[in-house]
């Protein structure tokens, strides 16, 4: 079941009614997060099942205008780190009423390449805003729908900067890219701690393992899940 059904079993996070299947990714930069999503989402659509794929900052045209704001501006330079979390705020405000709250009412599977968990992190843990006022931003951003998993892939901050820098050789880093290494074991610190208070939401994957085993694990999760059949998983 869960195909194209518009009622889960899985418990209920939210208030709100439970249609569709939220999944979210979460991890430090260099983390192969990307790579899984892209998997993930060729295993679903080979299933039949036509994810819909968002990303945070962005996803709608407002949000990725704060993107390139938020990561690739020079004014960006200059964000404190409230007006930061606000950006962030707006930009997922603006995505779940316009994208993801209709496909999770129309019955669709969600994708979102990050959610509220790395505000809670990267501005919370890693930028020192306390945890109060982020929860409560977050909590008025995102409303009350919550992912129903979150798959956080997690390593050693040292190799995930290590995998970075290989890649920056080719690419421009942004913003967030140029932190240091004791910004990115916070935000690891903080990952960490949010699957701690929510083991049931959150499944830690490591992400050293080769990406084909951890694709298995996503897949079978979901297949826990009833997402989709057990033998596509
Ligand atoms: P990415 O989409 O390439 O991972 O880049 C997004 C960057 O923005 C990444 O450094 C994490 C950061 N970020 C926050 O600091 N807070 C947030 O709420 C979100 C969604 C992302």
């Amino acid at each position: 079941r869960g195909l194209g059904s518009s009622k889960l079993s899985i418990p209920s996070m939210s208030e709100t009614s439970q249609t569709g299947f939220f999944i979210s990714f979460e991890g430090s930069e260099g983390c192969g997060k990307s790579t899984q999503i892209r998997q993930l989402v060729a295993s679903l659509s080979a299933a039949g099942l036509e994810p819909v794929l968002v990303r945070e900052p962005g996803g709608t045209p407002v949000g990725e205008s704060i993107r390139q704001l938020l990561q690739h501006s020079d004014e960006g330079r200059s964000l404190t780190p409230e007006a930061e979390l606000l950006l962030f705020a707006a930009s997922r405000a603006q995505l779940v009423r316009e994208v993801i709250q209709p496909a999770l009412l129309a019955g669709r599977i969600v994708i979102s390449d990050r959610f509220l968990d790395s505000t809670t992190v990267y501005q919370g843990v890693a930028r020192k805003i306390p945890a109060g006022c982020v929860e409560s931003i977050n909590r008025f951003a995102a409303g009350d729908r919550l992912p129903d998993v979150t798959f956080l892939l997690d390593m050693d901050s040292t190799e995930a900067m290590n995998r970075l820098r290989g890649r920056e050789a080719a690419a421009r880093p942004d913003r967030m890219e140029e932190e240091p290494l004791a910004f990115y074991e916070a935000v690891r610190r903080g990952y960490l701690a949010c699957a701690a208070r929510e083991p049931g939401r959150i499944r830690v994957l490591d992400a050293t393992l080769p990406a084909e085993e951890i694709a298995d694990a996503i897949r079978q999760t979901l297949a826990s899940h009833a997402i989709y059949p057990r033998n596509s998983a």
